[in-house]
This record gives structure tokens, sequence and C-alpha cells, in this order.
């Protein structure tokens, strides 16, 4: 029996398909972000007048799109890339990045921006108007401009129903219009919807500059993961078909999420699967454990194939059996077919006819056991591709035998 220390010192010393994990996560800012090129763009624009007309005029903007569409990274790359070309031309620009999850009123936002300015404010004893104006006045003494980011504003506004508390961030200067303006703005939600939560007054202030953040395809997913994988992987340890599996399970356009979020997370747990195997390349069977993991209400899959007849079942056991045998993300229809009949005659059952397999394997589709999609290039012909995104093939296979067993077993009694 080994010792704990060989255990311990074993893992320790196995070597890892990542180079440098750190690289794919959240907190880490990518040199390039493809496909928010116009968002950049658009933001440049806006606060193009911090950098030839500093002072003149306040600029907010909005940033919208659901989770996991780059709204952070590329307010925070943008924040950090024009503080720096702003230094260039001798203008002092800090941009401060505040989080309305963990700040929710109006109070607790000042403060984190007065802490991450390093301007102190009394802990309790000012109104927020004081708070306020000891922070502009402490900019005007540094000389120094800022943007401020408000992520999560969804949250700052549900918890402050009605549009006062936003009012006195945005019109700051309503009360000296010839102060010179010192702090500008990038708000940053999930919904448009927020902007109608406030009311007119306010809400009119952003509408002239909301930048979308659409769902991303399959496509541009694939172009971020790729850009990502030699920082974090070694080389060689993750094939261009697995990238191509991720992007295609997330794509806005297959049905996915369109989350470089959920597409990055899935990518390290799929590295770690194949690291805790000491295998030193990634499978796509890693990246269907990686799936379940991530997105845990995929397990409801189980309770799914339990209800299913004894022909989608030998059916579905010859579609695992065959993703097994390719070791393909996708098998054509007639491949599976081939291993149905087999299984068939191993369980005496009497084959059912193509249009009727064609039948159960959109029916199975439809359940979201399993995925279906017309072969592109690199298969001759055009055929019905089938692939299982949803479960580990190996613990999926186990159960369908146990469940045919369980059903021939109910007949025969
Ligand atoms: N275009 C891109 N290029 C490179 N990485 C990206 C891109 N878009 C998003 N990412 C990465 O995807 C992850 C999620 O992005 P981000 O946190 O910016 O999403 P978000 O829109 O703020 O989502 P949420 O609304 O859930 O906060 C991060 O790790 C980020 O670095
Ligand atoms: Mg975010």
């Amino acid at each position: 029996m080994s010792s704990a220390e060989d255990i311990i010192s074993d893992v320790l010393s196995s070597p890892s398909v990542f180079k440098d994990k750190a690289k794919l996560y959240p907190e880490y800012l990518p040199q390039r972000l493809p496909h928010r090129e116009n968002q950049l763009k658009s933001l440049a624009n806006a606060f193009k007048n911090l950098i030839t007309n500093p002072g003149e005029s306040v600029q907010k903007v909005v940033l919208v799109g659901s989770y996991g569409t780059g709204k952070t990274v590329t307010s925070r790359v943008f924040g950090k890339t024009i503080s720096s070309l702003a230094s260039n031309s001798g203008i002092k620009l800090k941009y401060v990045h505040v989080n309305c999850y963990k700040a929710r009123t109006l109070p607790q936002i000042l403060h984190s921006i007065a802490k991450e300015l390093g301007i102190y404010i009394p802990p309790r004893g000012l109104s927020t108007q004081e708070m306020m104006r000891a922070i502009l006045d402490e900019l005007d003494r540094r000389k120094l401009y800022t943007i401020i980011a408000l992520d999560e504003f969804d949250y700052f506004v549900s918890s402050n129903p009605g549009s006062s508390s936003t009012y006195t961030l945005v019109r700051a200067y309503d009360d000296e219009p010839h102060r010179t303006k010192r702090i500008n703005f990038i708000f940053i939600a999930r919904s448009s919807q927020v902007l109608d939560l406030l009311e007119p007054a306010t809400s009119t202030f952003f509408v002239k500059n909301i930048i979308r953040f659409p769902p991303y395809s399959s496509g541009e997913l694939y172009d971020i993961l790729s850009d990502r994988i030699p920082l974090a992987f070694h080389e060689g340890v993750i094939d261009d078909n697995v990238v191509r599996y991720i992007a295609d399970l997330e794509g806005a356009d297959k049905d996915g999420s369109g989350s470089a979020r959920t597409a990055l997370e899935i990518l390290v747990r799929a590295g770690e699967s194949a690291d805790s195997e000491g295998r030193g390349y990634v499978t796509i069977e890693d990246v269907r454990k990686a799936h379940v993991i991530v997105k845990p209400e995929l397990a409801m899959l189980q309770d799914t194939i339990e209800a299913l007849g004894l022909h989608h079942l030998l059916l579905l056991l010859a579609i695992i059996k065959t993703l097994k045998d390719k070791g393909e993300g996708f098998v054509r229809i007639g491949d599976v077919e081939e291993n149905y009949h087999m299984l068939c005659e191993n369980f005496r059952q009497k084959k059912r006819k193509h249009t009727q397999v064609y039948t159960y394997i959109m029916d199975m589709r439809n359940m979201k056991i399993i995925q279906t999609k017309t072969s592109g290039k690199g298969f001759r012909g055009k055929s019905t591709l089938i692939g299982i995104s949803n479960a580990p093939l190996d613990v999926l296979e186990k159960k369908v035998e146990e469940l045919i067993e369980n059903k021939l077993a109910g007949e025969a009694r």
C-alpha cells in the first residue's frame, strides 16, 4: 500500500495540461478582445472628449448584455488602456471599478469610489452630498480625472427604487455648472430594462450612449477560446476539435447561452478532468464531464431517460457506443443504426425501420437528451449527426444498460 506521502507527491509531480491556468480566470485581463472591437471603439468615441477637452463635460455610457458577454472585461480593459494613453498626453486619469452587487447603496458606492482613489472619508456622519463633495474637492486638488464603472448596476437600481440616488451621482455638477468635470461613468447592466426603472429625467441621460453586447455565436466563442489556449495550456494538449466542440455547446446560434464565461469555465474543468486522470491531453469526454459540473441542471437527464421506452433506450445505447468508438463529438446516424441493429440482435428484439428510428432520434433531441446537426464539411454527403454533451458517456452507458436490463427482466416476468 502506498504511503500518504507517495500518493500526494505523485499528484504534485504529475505533469499538468495547464501552463498557466490563471489565464482562464475571470480576473485575467487579456491583451485582445476578439469580437468586441466595435464596443471598444464606441467606448473610445464616447470618452474621446476626456482627452481632447478634459473637464468640459461628464461622459456617461451604458453597457448592456446578458451574462458572460464580456461587459466587465471590456470595461476594465478599456479603463486600463485609456488611462495609460491619457497619461502619455499628460492627463491624469484613473479608472475605478465598483461592483454594485457588493456596494448596494449610494453611501457604500461612494465609500468604494473613495477607497479606490485613496481618498479618506469618515466612515459615518457625512451625508451623501457631503461625501460627493469631499471626493470632488480632492479630485480638484490632485487634478485627477476619473471614469467610474458601476458594474452590476441592475442590483443598485433594484435595491434603490426611484432614481434619486442615481440622480445624486450623475448630476453632481448641476449646482456648479462651470466647475471642471472630473467624474465620468460607465454603467454596466444585464438588461436595458434598468433604464425603464429610472425616472424619465434620469433615463434620458443614458439612452444616447447604450453599447450592446450580444451573446456570442459559436464561431466567436471559438475565436475567444483559441486566443486564450496558447497562454493557458501547453502546446498540443488540446485538439482543435475539442475547442470547436465547446464553442458549439455554448454558441447562441446553436441554442447555447452565448456566454464566454461558461465556455471558459468548461475549458478549465475539462483541463482539470484530463489532469485528474494524468492523461496529458484533453478529450471530448473531458468536456462532457466538465459540462455537467458547470451546468449541474444537466444531471436532470437521469430522470428523463428513466421514462424512455425500450427502443429509445436501445437507440440511445447505440449512440453512446458509436460516440465512444469514434471518440468524436458527433457521429453519423448511419453508424448509429448499424450499432442499433447489432444491439437488437444481442437483446433478441425486432429492429425498427429507419423512419421509426429517425422519429425516436427526434424525440430524444426534443427531450434534450441528445443533440443533432446536419453534417457540414468533413463528411461526405448530407447526413444527420448525433452527439451527447450533457453527460459523461461512461456514466450514461451504465445507466442505460441498467434500464434496458430492468425493462427486459420486467417483460420476462
Ligand atoms: N471578447 C472576449 N475576448 C476574450 N475574453 C472574453 C471576451 N468576452 C468575454 N471574455 C471572457 O469571458 C469571461 C466573462 O466575461 P465578463 O465577465 O466580461 O462577462 P459579463 O458580460 O461581465 O457577464 P456578467 O453579466 O455575468 O457579469 C471573462 O473571463 C472574460 O475575460
Ligand atoms: Mg460582469
